[in-house]
């Protein structure tokens, strides 16, 4: 029990842990509560008495000149006394004189005598009647307090019998219990806890694996990762110019656009709709926090790639590769620009934009797209597809400049500075008030996620909403361009 209180403890404690990112000097502010949660955000409304309706920024279309030429899970007691009367002798005549006995009574003389005597019997009879009714009465009574008794004795005899009966039901049941208890004491509970030391032993496992692998990632992380690839020598402006010279494997790649920009790593997918693309940005496992200052996306951040196993560098890392860089790519003549996206299913759509235009530093980054064809629908153009009107205008991402939760330059044009579509959001892009499309937004394992998971309680996933509306955060996206040429 311990360990499994231990291992919850530990469980909220990395979840505590896990919360730092992108607007940490703002996470004092509470959360917000909404009531829709599954509708499209993206947008967010006017509030009329107060705001006027936004506008568009104007933008100059892409830069169309200087492209390239054409290339090839819950007895009772029974008695009675009688009573013996006894009669006392009646007496016979007597002689004239005394000596000569007793003779035999005449009949005056026995007349005489039982006369006499009848007196005395008749009291004595009367006496006797009395007693023996006297007696009779009390022995009557005696006999009913007999039956009485008898019978109290029968219903108590019963209930003792009965009682007796209750008992012994009772003392089956309770040694069915018993039996039962005690049968479970032996089989089951030892066999209950044997699998629970086991749960308890397997988690113990893997929090020991995890320990391990914790400490083995600390180690790692001691020193910063050195990608130790070979570089190809083959090297050129951008990656069209790599793959014109003959460098035709997808992998990093050392480019200069110019002369006056030092050479700088980028990995050049030579394969999709005939190669020649230089990634700007890649998005495919969360390994990259984009939550970042506008600093770090002038600059550029993340991995441009890795080793899959053979020498050189031919798996794109996460990365931005930097305002700064693509601007300069971008106005070096007629560019194009290929946004890949894959859901957790692995179905891949598409968005390609024939002209693509950064301004530079000083034009905040304006972003100019044109010419949209693909499958995942025109969001940087024409707005998210499940909004209206103005609703609609206010997730177009053209003409916007780019907005990084230390530089405001949105469309949301509010008084509260925690109303920023950067710092709500997730990334830094081309915000407007505020998007259909986040590529740079937080990274959600899985897909679908919603507004009690985002920091700020709005979509702030890697979302392209004309596909997967506001609720569902991407597995991959990515952006690559290439200068315009005709196919
Ligand atoms: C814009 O969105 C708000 C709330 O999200 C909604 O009340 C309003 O009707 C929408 N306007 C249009 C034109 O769809």
């Amino acid at each position: 029990m311990k360990r499994l209180l231990l291992c919850l403890l530990c469980i909220s404690t990395v979840k505590s842990l896990a919360v730092i990112d992108y607007d940490d000097e703002d996470s004092d502010s509470p959360p917000k509560v909404h009531v829709e949660t599954v509708d499209a955000r993206g947008h967010r409304p006017v509030d009329r008495r107060r705001e006027p309706v936004p506008t568009l920024r104007p933008v100059s279309p892409p830069i169309s000149k200087g492209g390239y030429q054409a290339r090839p899970t819950k007895s009772p007691i029974r008695g009675q006394k009688k009573e013996q009367v006894v009669y006392s002798d009646a007496g016979g005549c007597r002689h004239a004189s005394d000596q000569l006995g007793v003779l035999c009574p005449t009949g005056c003389e026995l007349q005489t005598a039982l006369l006499k005597q009848e007196k005395t019997v008749k009291s004595d009879i009367r006496d006797l009647q009395d007693k023996v009714h006297k007696q009779n009465e009390v022995s009557t009574s005696l006999y009913q307090y007999m039956n009485t008794l008898e019978d109290k004795l029968a219903k108590r005899q019963k209930q003792v019998k009965d009682n007796e009966n209750v008992i012994s039901q009772y003392n089956t049941e309770i040694e069915r219990h018993y039996t039962y208890i005690r049968e479970n004491m032996d089989n089951n509970i030892p066999s209950s806890l044997r699998v629970l030391r086991s749960v308890v032993d397997t988690l113990h496992k893997k929090i020991q694996k995890l320990e391990n692998a914790i400490a083995t990632q600390i180690d790692n992380c001691r020193t910063s990762c050195i990608v130790s690839c070979n570089i190809p020598v083959v090297s050129g402006k951008e990656c069209e110019d790599i793959i014109r010279k003959g460098g035709d494997s997808s992998e990093m790649y050392l480019i200069q656009p110019d002369s006056f920009f030092k050479p700088y790593k980028v990995y050049c997918d030579m394969t999709t709709q005939n190669g020649g693309w230089t990634l700007i940005q890649n998005r495919q496992d969360g390994s990259v926090g984009f939550g970042r200052t506008w600093d770090a996306y002038k600059k550029g951040f993340g991995n441009i790639a890795k080793s899959g196993g053979k020498k050189y560098c031919d798996t794109p890392g996460e990365y931005w590769l930097g305002n700064d860089k693509i601007s300069q790519l971008t106005k070096m003549g007629s560019t194009e620009v290929l946004i890949e996206m894959e859901d957790w299913n692995g179905d891949k759509l598409l968005a390609h934009y024939g002209g693509f235009t950064i301004q530079n530093e000083a034009n905040k980054y304006q972003l100019s797209v044109s010419n949209y064809k693909g499958t995942a629908g025109d969001a940087l153009m024409e707005g998210a597809s499940q909004l209206y009107g103005e609703n609609k205008t206010m997730t177009i991402h053209n003409g916007m400049f780019f907005s990084t939760f230390d530089r405001d330059n949105d469309g949301w044009v509010h008084a509260d500075p925690r109303k920023q579509c950067s710092k709500e959001d997730g990334g830094g892009w081309w915000y407007n008030r505020c998007h259909s499309a986040n590529p740079n937004g937080r990274y959600y394992w899985g897909g679908q996620y919603s507004w009690d998971m985002a920091k700020h309680g709005t979509d702030d996933g890697v979302v392209w909403m004309n596909w997967k509306g506001s609720w569902y955060s991407l597995k991959k996206m990515s952006m690559k361009i290439r200068p315009f040429f005709p196919q």
